[in-house]
């Protein structure tokens, strides 16, 4: 890391996160094995369009789920990944990177790494319950115990059902340490017409956890 020492250390500015120019703070977007990874899929293409830098990991079972879910194949390697994500969503040069299950070097891996949020969208049972026990045993899991100990926002968006005691329990334990449950559960009050708009119900939800300004879904009472 450069250090500037013709910079005086009063003139360092206040903000928590920076990014590479000219895009703003890195959010970090997991996608695990649950159904409705194009949730994620989604989430990165908006904030990418939101002009984010995007940090992407796909455990393998949802690489799995997304062979099942959808037309799309993507590929494993991490480069190739991200350069496949960058042209299918848009993506600025470098705005899209992803990390394997074991690239501990990753900005993700560690709490001095520059980067804002994690979203674990959709995020399997298998994934909530090691996170809740703290397991850190792929990037995924390292990442959300990275969050936690930072008090960094962590959002998990959880699919399965019925739930057993173990699910609740662990999502109890994880909301008590800070993290948002945010269910793959959209509603239908707006109508929906389409599976995109129900797809959309949820990500808006996730924008607006995040603060960042979204047009899919207007807010209550707007
Ligand atoms: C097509 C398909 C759908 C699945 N749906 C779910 C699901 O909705 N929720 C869930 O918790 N696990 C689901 N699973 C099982 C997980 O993928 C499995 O538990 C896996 O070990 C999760 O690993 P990961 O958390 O590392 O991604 C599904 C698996 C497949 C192949």
């Amino acid at each position: 890391m450069a250090v500037h020492t013709e910079v005086p250390h009063t003139e360092v500015p206040h903000t928590a996160v920076s990014s590479r120019a000219p895009y703003a703070a890195p959010i970090a977007v997991a996608i695990t094995g649950a159904s409705g990874v194009q949730y994620g899929l989604r989430l990165i293409e908006c904030l990418v369009g939101a002009g984010h830098e995007v940090y992407v990991m796909i455990s393998k079972a949802a690489h799995r789920v997304i062979a099942v879910e959808t037309d799309i194949e993507l590929p494993a390697q991490p480069d190739r990944l991200a350069q496949d994500l960058t042209a299918r969503f848009g993506a600025g040069e470098e705005q899209i990177s992803c990390f394997g299950r074991e690239d501990w070097m990753a900005p993700v891996a560690s709490g001095s790494g520059n980067w804002q949020a994690l979203v674990i969208c959709p995020c399997s049972t298998g994934t909530l319950s090691a996170v809740a026990c703290g397991a850190s045993n792929n990037l995924i899991e390292r990442a959300a115990d990275v969050a936690l100990k930072e008090r960094r926002q962590l959002i998990l968006v959880p699919r399965e059902t019925p739930l057993s005691a173990v699910h609740l329990d662990n999502m109890l334990k994880l909301t008590h340490m800070g993290a948002v449950m945010l269910p793959a559960a959209p509603g239908f009050y707006h109508r929906p017409d389409s599976v995109e708009a129900m797809i959309d119900f949820i990500v808006a939800r996730i924008l607006n956890q995040l603060g960042i300004a979204q047009t899919l879904m207007p807010r209550w009472g707007d």
